[in-house]
């Protein structure tokens, strides 16, 4: 597995998402309170862009009257039909064990790091002051 360069940390700042290409697949990244994950951007249903999606919360019940949101802003909801998706998982809100959107490990490196190897730069230049982002494929 090969480890490729996307982009420095500070253009994804907690909240955001940008999306990378990285061997001709188009994947977003997306940054939880500083943690990095990476989907391909191609919803498993019908192809929608999940990087255009609305980023929403998980709302549960256990009886009618009664609700309880929680990890607000960590489940990606397609534009296109409105399938959802675990952003630490990839999987289907909606049928967990059976749909998943594909996902990639991303990590973080110090640019010291990264301009030493193994790593891809793909469309910039690296400097060892900043941190990057890196994806595994
Ligand atoms: S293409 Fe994503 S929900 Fe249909």
């Amino acid at each position: 597995m090969a480890k490729y360069v996307v982009s420095p940390a500070k253009d994804i700042p907690p909240g955001g998402r940008k999306l990378v290409e990285v061997r001709g697949r188009p994947i977003v990244i997306f940054n939880l309170d500083g943690e990095y994950f990476g989907m391909l951007n191609r919803c498993p249903h019908q192809g929608g862009s999940l990087c255009n999606g609305q980023l929403v919360g998980l709302v549960q019940s256990t009886e009618p009257g009664e609700y309880h949101f929680s990890r607000q802003d960590e489940i990606v909801r397609c534009p296109w039909h409105g399938w959802e998706f675990d952003i630490r998982t990839g999987h289907s809100m909606c049928e967990p064990d059976r749909i998943q959107a594909t996902r990639y490990n991303v990590g973080i490196e110090a640019g010291a790091a990264v301009t030493e190897g193994p790593y891809v730069a793909e469309t910039f230049g690296v400097t060892v002051e900043e941190s990057y982002v890196v994806i595994e494929i």
